[in-house]
């Protein structure tokens, strides 16, 4: 098993069979070396920081109705909310004033009348913090919707493809979405010039060793210049609500691939992954991750921006928690960048 994570670290691309080997393989020297490895690829890629970027919850309001999620639509226990413009500047003076220079507005599917919307709140923060990179993360849009966000200043685009298999990707949404459509949209984002994020959820409802070994396949030829993975988390109100949640070690594993494939790759140690496990984030960290993103949402509100059960957006997931952030950074022998950290950043 070394001699394939050699392998790995080496060539950057296994075959399917070894990718499979390395998802079965339960050997603990096994996997200690691989993150061992990745942590080393990682530290000589980044040294030990690890960027943040404040995450804004702009909408938890959804026109989709995903399997597995909180806040889709037919959630009736929802309380719907909406940032203001000027709700959303606010949150980017206070991370400003943190030391954010990444912020990232995340939310629920809106209609195409919301884009106007969104190119002004684009705009205003542009203009208000021209150093910082505007991240967004609020799903499938049209291709023009896509091309006037970024005219409009924004740098980064997160959609993850949730999962690449056609078959498993019905079984965690509804008719109407697709994984074309997803795909669709992932190569427009990265034709327009976003640096692209994709990724999956671990231990989805349905998902098999074989599903993962194509989302590696599909990872490994897109290229994102970001890759977002968590552990599935059950949430009471969703038609998944009795699933088991994702495996922590399979997370740990996936993470340790994708930083030995994309040396260079923006990597997030996820909050699902700290909701899970008191020391989860501190664990992505050394199996290879090197981003963080603090909630940055009004306080008052981040309660009903709920993916998942007992979604964690304090203490050290929370942009007022830094400080925190930084002890249990410091504890592993880590230290916090207030770098803007686009993909392919050099170290100086
Ligand atoms: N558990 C874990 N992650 C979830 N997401 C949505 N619902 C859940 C859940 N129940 C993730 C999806 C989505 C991202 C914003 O949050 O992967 O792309």
């Amino acid at each position: 098993m070394k001699n394939l994570i050699t392998k790995l670290r080496q060539e950057h691309y296994l075959d399917a069979e070894e990718y499979k080997a390395l998802l079965l393989c339960r050997d603990a020297d096994a996997l200690k070396y691989l993150q061992e490895q990745a942590r080393e690829v990682a530290l000589g890629q980044f040294g030990n920081r690890v960027f943040i970027r404040g995450l804004i919850e702009i909408s938890n309001r959804c026109r989709n109705n995903c399997y597995y999620c909180g806040i889709r639509k037919e959630n009736q226990d929802v309380v719907r909310y909406e940032l203001t413009q000027e709700d959303i500047l606010d949150c980017c003076r206070e991370g400003y004033t943190l030391g954010f220079r990444t912020f990232v507005l995340q939310g629920g599917e809106t209609p195409a009348t919301k884009d106007a919307w969104t190119v002004e709140t684009i705009s205003s923060i542009r203009q208000e913090f021209p150093d910082c990179a505007i991240t967004l993360s609020l799903g499938e849009k049209s291709r023009e919707a896509y091309e006037r966000f970024f005219q409009a200043g924004a740098n980064r685009y997160l959609l993850r493809h949730e999962t690449h298999n056609e078959e498993h990707y019905r079984h965690l949404h509804p008719a109407g979405m697709s994984i074309k459509q997803r795909l669709q949209c992932l190569t427009w984002l990265k034709e327009i010039g976003y640096q692209t994020g994709t990724g999956i959820m671990v231990g989805s409802p349905g998902q098999s060793i074989g599903h993962l070994v194509e989302d590696i396949l599909f990872i490994e030829q897109f290229h994102p210049e970001m890759i977002g993975i968590g552990p599935f988390i059950p949430h009471h109100d969703t038609p998944f609500a009795t699933a088991l949640p994702g495996s922590i070690e399979m997370t740990l594993k996936l993470l340790s691939i994708f930083r030995l494939m994309h040396p260079e790759v923006l990597l997030p140690s996820t909050t699902a992954l700290a909701t899970l496990s008191p020391d989860g984030r501190e664990r992505g960290i050394l199996a290879g991750a090197n981003v963080v993103m603090p909630n940055l949402s009004p306080r008052d509100q981040r309660e009903k921006y709920t993916l998942y059960d007992n979604k964690a957006s304090l203490g050290a997931e929370a942009a007022e928690g830094l400080q925190q952030l930084e002890e249990k950074l410091a504890a592993i022998g880590y230290r916090i960048s207030k770098e803007r950290g686009d993909y392919s950043y050099v170290q100086c």
